[in-house]
């Protein structure tokens, strides 16, 4: 796991757009893994104007998670989020992008297709990721076993607390998710996660300098080939910068 270091937001977000770009130059037919959340809202802000005036015909995209159930045009719902602030902005085409559907009735299935699309597409060639308070990826919360592939889940009360602030009261709030396996996330052929702001500190300090644990979904992000975790000054207030590089 390679750690990047800035005290400069701006320069943790070029990165991140210059990878997507070098994704997306380097492939025909590309399939990016996205993430939603506050975190990537000014990335795609960036990435939008670099890429909109390329041929992005060959582009694929999948999302992490999305909650469940929840209407697919609901403000709070990732589909919505992604449509705004990323499909439409960029023209993709609805055949091109995929984000689990929390209207489904039949969730195995809908996990099940989900897992397929990605085979079909040779897998997830650059994978996003932010990390929960928790340490969740994606909406794998901390638990007693890694779930591997893509599954319904319960969200735990630190994530609840967190997204809260998207929903009306607590009972307009799904308890539930979709979400891309620990897995399907592991067989990405490269991963970048991003942790800005205080709230992510404890996290972090325990992704870097814990043990690999399920209680840590991120943790086990220390056994794949080609994972960056890109850190701001605030997140990496208590960790030890020369581990890393710093831009
Ligand atoms: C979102 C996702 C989540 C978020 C995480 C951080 O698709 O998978 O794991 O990345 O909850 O959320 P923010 O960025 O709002 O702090």
């Amino acid at each position: 796991m390679k750690l990047i270091f800035s005290e400069d937001r701006e320069r943790l977000y070029r990165w991140i757009v210059d990878q997507l770009e070098e994704v997306i130059d380097g492939n025909p037919s590309p399939l990016i893994g996205l993430a939603t959340g506050a975190t990537f809202e000014p990335v795609y802000q960036r990435l939008i104007p670099a890429i909109k005036d390329r041929d992005l015909s060959g582009l694929h995209t999948v999302n992490l998670d999305e909650y469940y159930p929840i209407q697919r045009n609901a403000p709070q719902s990732f589909y919505s989020y992604m449509r705004s602030r990323v499909f439409e902005p960029l023209g993709l085409d609805s055949r091109q992008t995929l984000v689990l559907n929390g209207e489904t009735s039949d969730p195995k299935c809908a996990c099940q297709a989900f897992e397929a699309y990605i085979r079909e597409r040779n897998g997830i060639d650059l994978q996003l990721l932010g990390i929960g308070r928790n340490g969740h990826i994606g909406f794998n919360e901390p638990s007693h076993v890694f779930e591997m592939e893509t599954h319904l889940t319960q969200l735990s009360d630190v994530t609840i607390k967190d997204n809260l602030r998207y929903f009306k009261s607590k009972d307009s709030m799904p308890l539930h998710a979709l979400t891309m396996g620990i897995g399907t996330i592991m067989s990405a052929k490269s991963i970048v996660l991003l942790a800005v702001g205080e709230s992510k500190k404890s996290a972090l300090q325990a992704l870097i300098s814990g043990k690999i644990t399920p209680q840590l979904p991120a943790s086990i992000l220390k056994l794949h080939p080609d994972c960056t975790v890109l850190i701001d000054a605030l997140a990496g207030e208590d960790l030890d910068w020369s581990l890393g590089t710093r831009i």
